[in-house]
């Protein structure tokens, strides 16, 4: 089946974990993470989130040349007041994985497993798909090897803690069926501010 090219984009603090135990809103590390996540946004053609990160980060998911904003759950459990379905930007699309799902007006809801709705975005001309996560989302994914460039800012002032907390590759412990293999293609520190962007490519062979 043909899927999109698929970027992830994530910030990382010191211990590698995405996020508190608790599962606050982990928002932006600092002005340029928050400027370089809008840049990547802007090169998308769909923004895809699982749906633990848009309650945790109310996020609207609003992006320039505005890309079709997908939302992935397996329960369908969609909060049909959510700032998602009252704020302006692109066509907003709902993947319900296992559940029945909770049909939101405005919202095109599709009901299967997510190759399967990589393969519809495809063949709906969606080129780059850019996933912002969350863990959960990002391991199924790697899970898939359907990951081709990953996007990291590791943000070395912080500690988020927690043996429970999630990594980037979803719940610790939750170990991939193989390692995936990645070329660090931009390594850009940025002493000043405690961070370092990351960029790393799919190896292709
Ligand atoms: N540091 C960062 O850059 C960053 C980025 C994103 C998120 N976060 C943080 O991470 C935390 C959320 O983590 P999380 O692992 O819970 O996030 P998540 O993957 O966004 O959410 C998990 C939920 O999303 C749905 N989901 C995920 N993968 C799925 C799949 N393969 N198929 C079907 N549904 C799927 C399910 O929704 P249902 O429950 O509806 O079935 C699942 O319960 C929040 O605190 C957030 O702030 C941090």
């Amino acid at each position: 089946m043909t899927r999109p090219q698929i970027s992830i984009n994530l910030a990382i603090s010191a211990d590698g974990k995405i996020s508190s135990v608790a599962r606050r809103p982990s928002g932006w590390t600092s002005r340029e993470d928050h400027a370089r996540l809008l840049a990547l946004r802007a090169g998308a053609d769909a923004l895809l989130v699982g749906r633990g990160t848009l309650e945790a980060d109310r996020m609207t998911l609003k992006a320039a040349g505005d890309p079709w904003r997908c939302v992935v759950s397996r329960s369908g459990a969609f909060d049909a007041g959510h700032p998602l379905f009252h704020s302006p930007g692109g066509p907003v699309h709902l993947l319900v994985t296992e559940g029945v799902g909770q049909e939101v007006v405005g919202a095109v809801m599709h009901r299967g497993n997510l190759a399967e709705f990589l393969g519809m975005l495809a063949d709906e001309g969606i080129r780059r798909v850019h996933c912002e996560g969350g863990g959960q989302l990002v391991f199924a994914l790697a899970e898939m090897d359907a990951i081709d460039e990953l996007h990291l800012t590791w943000a070395g002032h912080r500690l988020f803690g927690g043996g429970e907390a999630p990594t980037l590759s979803g719940v610790p412990g939750a170990f991939l069926p193989a390692s995936l293999a990645f070329d660090l293609v931009d390594f850009d520190p940025r002493p000043a501010i405690g961070e370092c962007f990351l960029t790393y490519r799919r190896k292709t062979q």
